[in-house]
C-alpha cells in the first residue's frame, strides 16, 4: 500500500474542525479556573488571605494547599514538587493557588484579592550561582572509558574552552489546557492536552486521593507539545481536576500565553567545559567533558535529560579515550523539562564546537576533520558507555551529501565572496547526527493496543501514544491498513484513552511509531490468527480440490483469500460476521517491549539504545557584520528514516525539527532579570523561526534503500534527530564571522547565536586583530 499520505488530521486542522481541548462542547456548568502564582523567585509565605477572593459573585472555589484532599504532590519521578506551594516558594511561575469562576473575568478579579504576605528570600537563578554555593540537585553523573588523563597528556595538541547554551521555551501553538469534568462517586474524566496521559492519571488520583481506576484520561490531539507536556501537562491537569472535584463542575483551564511561558520549564540551559586533545591530522585522541544543567527548582527530567546529553557527548565520532561528567544543579527557576533532542542538542553541541576549534586550529576544513573521527569499523565502533555502533550510516550521506551539496566548489564561492567584501561575510558547515533511539529508563520501552473489529467490516484501533502533530496516528493508520490489508477508510483511531491502554510511556524518545506500532501490529496478528482459521474451514467446506492452509492465506484489497486459489476469496467484512456468528472474539489487545536493551548507571555502562538514527546538514548562511543579520542562504539535508512509515510525514519531521532547531541556534533566547523575572514570555519579544527564516533553497532528502531491522516495518524514528541538524547553521554563523578575521583568529561565540552574540564577537575580532597587528 503507498503510505505517502497527509496527515490523518490534515483537512481538519485547515479547516478548523478538528477539535483540540479548547473546543470541545461540554456543558454550561462549565467552570473557567485560574492558577495564581509566586512572584517571587524564593521567598517564605508568611500568610495569606482567600476570604475577601472567596465572597466575590460568581465565584466557586478558591483553593490553597489546605484544600487538597489527597497528598500534594505532583513531581513526576522525584516527590519534589508541590502541586500548590507550602510554606515557601522556589520560583516565579509556582502555583500557589487555585480559582474556579463563572467567566474568567471574575476570577481574574477573585485572584486581585488574595491577599499573601511573602518574606523573599535569596534566590539562586543561574548555573554559575548554583556552582558557588554547591546547590546540586543530586549526586554528579559519570561516564568514562580509556584512559583519558593520560591520553591528553601525550596528545600533540590541546584545548580548552567553555561554552554556554541557553534556553528553549517551547512554543506550541495551544497553550497547556485540562477540562476536568467529576461525574458520580469519585468519578473524573480530564481531557488534557498532554503527553503521558497515563502519568496524568497517576498525578490526579494521588492529588484528589482517590484510586486509578476512577479517573480516566483522555487525549484526542495536542496543538505541539515538544517534551513540553511530557510531564508539565500533568500540572494544568491535576489543578484542572482539584477544582472540578471541589465544585462538582467541569473546570477548564487554559494558560494565557504570557502565563505559560512563566510557569512552565524550558530547555535545560547547559554550562559547558572542556579539554579535547588531538593529534597533527586532527584525530581526536582525548576528551574530557563536564556538562552541567539548570534544573530548576525541582527534579521533573532533569537526570534522564543530562543521561541523554552524556550519552550524546560523542555524537558521531569515535572518542578512545573519554570522560563524560554530568551535573544537575537546582536553580530558583520553573523546573526545566524535556525538549526535542531531551539534552541531545547539549550534550552534541560539546563535541562539534570542540571539532569546529580543532580544525581551525590546524587550518583544515572541519568537514574533513569530522570524517576523519566518525565512528568507522572495529575498533572504531565502540562508544564510551560501551554499545558497539551496528549498522552505521554516517559514511555513506557524508560522501553523497559533499558532492550533492557541491561543498568543494561552493567553499571557493565562499572563499571569494568573503575576499570581495569587507562587511558582508558568508559562512558554511556540516554536521552530522548520530542519535541513540529508545528511553534510556529501559523499562520505559513498552507499549500497549487494543484493536476492536465490528461487525461492519470497521476496525478502531487505541494505542497508547499520543498525537501532537507529529503523524503518530497517521503512521498507525498505515500499519494497520497494511496488516489487515484493508483500506484506510475501513479504519480509525481512537482518542488515547487511559481506560483503553492502561500503563502506558509518555509519547517521547522519538519512539512513539516504534512501540505503538508493533503493539498494534501484535494486536492485528492475534486478530488474524483468530479469523484466518475460520476462513480456512470455510474455504475448505465448500471448495473440493487441494486444502487451503493457514499459510496460504492473504488479506488485500479488503478481501482474505487463498493466495494459491484466488477463487476462494472472501470479503474482510464477510469473514468478520462468520467469525462473530461462531462465537470468535473479535478485540484483542496487543502488547511490545523493546528486547536487549540495559544500562548500569553506576558502571556507566550497557547497551541503552536499541538502534541509532542518522543525519548529515550543510548549512550556508550570509551576515552582515554590521547588524549581526544573518539569512540561512542553503541547506542540504540527508536523513536516515529506515524504510520511512510514511515519507511525507518523516519530510515534515525533518524540516520541522532542523528548523526548530535553528531558532535554538540563533534566534530563540530567555532573559530573566537579576530577580528571576523572565523578560520575554510572549511573542513579540520571543523569536521563534518564521516563514523568512526557512533556508532560501531547502533540499531535504530522506536516504533510501537502508531498512532497519530493529524496527516496525524496517522504519527509523524521525521525531527529535533532526534537530540537531540545525547546529550546522550555528557553525555555519561561526565560520561566517571567523571570516572577519580571515580565519586566523578565532572567534567567541555561544549558542544561540543572535544578533547581539554576532555583533559582539565581530567587534571583539575585529579588536584582536588590531591588537594582533600591533605587536
Ligand atoms: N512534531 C510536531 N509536529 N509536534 C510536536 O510536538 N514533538 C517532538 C517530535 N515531533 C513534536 C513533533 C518530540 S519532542 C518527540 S519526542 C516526538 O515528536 C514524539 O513523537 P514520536 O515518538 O511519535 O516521534
Ligand atoms: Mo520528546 S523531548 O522526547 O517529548
Amino acid at each position: 500500500m503507498d503510505n505517502n499520505f497527509p496527515h490523518e488530521s490534515a483537512a481538519k486542522h485547515v479547516t478548523g474542525e478538528a477539535v483540540f481541548v479548547d473546543d470541545m462542547l461540554i456543558n454550561e456548568q462549565m467552570l473557567c479556573g485560574r492558577v495564581v502564582y509566586s512572584p517571587h523567585a524564593h521567598a517564605r509565605i508568611k500568610s495569606f488571605d482567600l476570604g475577601a477572593a472567596r465572597q466575590v459573585p460568581g465565584v466557586h472555589a478558591v483553593l490553597s494547599y489546605q484544600d487538597i484532599p489527597g497528598h500534594n504532590q505532583m513531581g513526576p519521578v522525584v516527590q519534589d514538587e508541590p502541586c500548590l506551594a507550602e510554606g515557601e516558594v522556589h520560583c516565579i511561575g509556582q502555583a500557589v493557588f487555585l480559582v474556579a469562576a463563572e467567566s474568567g473575568e471574575i476570577a481574574f478579579e477573585a485572584a486581585r484579592l488574595i491577599h499573601v504576605e511573602y518574606e523573599p528570600l535569596e534566590a539562586i537563578l543561574t548555573i554559575e550561582q548554583a556552582m558557588a554555593k554547591n546547590h546540586l540537585m543530586g549526586a554528579e553523573r559519570k561516564i568514562e572509558c580509556g584512559q583519558v588523563d593520560q591520553a591528553l597528556q601525550e596528545a600533540p595538541h590541546r584545548i580548552r574552552g567553555r561554552l554556554h547554551t541557553g534556553a528553549q521555551e517551547h512554543w506550541y501553538l495551544e497553550t497547556q489546557i485540562s477540562v476536568a469534568v467529576p461525574g458520580e462517586g469519585d468519578e473524573m474524566t480530564v481531557y488534557s492536552s498532554n503527553q503521558h496521559p497515563s502519568e496524568a492519571q497517576a498525578i490526579i488520583a494521588d492529588v484528589l486521593g482517590i484510586r486509578r481506576n476512577d479517573v480516566r484520561v483522555e487525549v484526542r490531539r495536542m496543538g505541539g507539545a515538544f517534551g513540553g507536556k511530557e510531564t508539565q501537562a500533568n500540572h494544568v491537569a491535576a489543578w484542572s481536576a482539584l477544582l472540578a472535584r471541589t465544585t462538582g463542575r467541569p473546570v477548564k483551564i487554559r494558560l494565557f500565553r504570557d502565563d505559560d511561558q512563566i510557569i512552565t520549564g524550558k530547555r535545560h540551559p547547559f554550562l559547558i567545559d572542556y579539554e579535547v586533545g588531538f593529534d597533527e591530522s586532527g584525530l581526536i585522541q582525548a576528551v574530557h567533558v563536564e556538562l552541567n544543567s539548570n534544573g530548576g527548582m525541582a527534579t521533573d527530567l532533569s537526570f534522564a535529560i543530562l543521561e541523554r546529553a552524556m550519552f550524546h557527548a560523542d555524537n558521531a565520532y569515535f572518542i578512545p579515550n573519554m570522560r563524560i561528567i554530568g551535573r544537575v544543579w537546582k536553580t530558583n527557576q520553573p523546573s526545566n523539562t524535556a525538549f526535542r533532542g531531551f539534552g541531545g542538542p547539549q550534550g552534541m553541541v560539546s563535541i562539534e564546537t570542540m571539532i569546529d576549534r580543532v580544525a581551525r586550529y590546524l587550518g583544515r576544513d572541519a568537514a574533513e576533520i569530522r570524517a576523519l573521527n566518525f565512528y568507522g569499523k572495529e575498533p572504531r565502533h565502540i562508544t564510551p558507555y560501551g554499545q558497539a555502533v551496528e549498522n552505521n550510516r554516517l559514511a555513506i550521506p557524508h560522501e553523497r551529501l559533499i558532492q550533492s551539496a557541491e561543498y568543494q566548489q561552493r567553499r571557493r564561492e565562499i572563499n571569494q565572496f568573503n575576499a570581495e567584501n569587507e562587511f558582508y561575510k558568508k559562512g558554511m558547515a556540516l554536521s552530522p547526527v548520530k542519535f541513540g533511539i529508545s528511553f534510556t529508563t529501559s523499562f520505559l520501552n513498552q507499549a500497549g493496543a487494543l484493536v476492536n473489529v465490528y461487525q461492519d467490516g470497521t476496525v478502531l484501533v487505541n494505542h497508547g501514544g499520543t498525537e501532537m502533530g507529529q503523524g503518530l496516528h497517521t503512521k498507525i493508520y498505515g500499519i494497520a491498513a497494511d496488516e489487515f490489508g484493508l483500506s484506510a477508510d475501513r479504519i480509525r483511531l481512537n482518542a488515547t484513552d487511559t481506560a483503553k491502554v492502561p500503563n502506558t510511556s509518555a509519547t517521547a524518545a522519538s519512539s512513539g511509531s516504534d512501540l505503538n506500532g508493533m503493539a498494534v501490529k501484535n494486536a492485528i496478528d492475534i486478530l488474524k490468527s483468530r479469523m484466518i482459521p475460520v476462513v480456512v474451514e470455510h474455504f475448505n467446506h465448500i471448495h473440493t480440490g487441494n486444502k487451503t492452509r493457514p499459510q496460504d492465506i492473504r488479506l488485500h484489497n479488503n478481501l482474505i483469500y487463498d493466495h494459491h486459489q484466488p477463487k476462494r476469496m472472501i470479503s474482510f467484512r464477510e469473514a468478520v460476521v462468520m467469525c462473530y456468528l461462531k462465537q470468535i472474539s473479535l478485540s484483542a489487545t496487543g502488547y511490545y517491549r523493546t528486547p536487549d536493551i540495559h544500562f548500569d548507571r553506576e558502571k556507566g555502562r550497557g547497551k541503552p539504545f536499541h538502534y541509532y538514527a542518522f543525519g548529515m546538514a550543510i548549512t550556508e548562511v550570509f551576515l552582515d557584520t554590521l547588524t549581526g543579520y544573518h539569512q540561512i542562504l542553503r541547506t542540504d539535508i540527508l536523513h536516515d528514516v529506515g524504510d520511512s512509515l510514511n515519507p511525507a510525514i518523516d519530510m515534515g519531521q525533518i524540516q520541522g525539527g532542523y528548523i526548530q532547531g535553528v531558532g535554538w541556534c540563533t534566534t530563540e533566547e530567555c532573559k530573566w532579570d537579576e530577580k528571576g523575572n523572565l523578560l520575554n514570555h510572549s511573542p513579540d519579544t520571543y523569536k521563534i523561526p518564521s516563514i523568512q527564516d526557512i533556508p532560501k533553497d531547502f533540499r531535504c532528502q530522506i536516504l533510501e534503500g537502508y531498512p532497519n531491522p530493529k524496527a516496525i516495518r524496517k522504519s527509523k524514528a524521525v521525531g527529535e534527530p533532526p534537530f540537531m541538524l540545525a547546529l550546522s547553521a550555528w557553525l555555519a554563523i561561526k565560520d561566517a564571522v571567523s571570516a572577519v578575521a580571515d580565519h586566523r583568529l578565532e572567534p567567541h561565540f555561544s549558542l544561540p547565536a543572535t544578533n547581539e552574540v554576532i555583533l559582539l564577537a565581530v567587534e571583539e575580532l575585529r579588536q584582536r586583530m588590531k591588537e594582533t597587528i600591533l605587536v
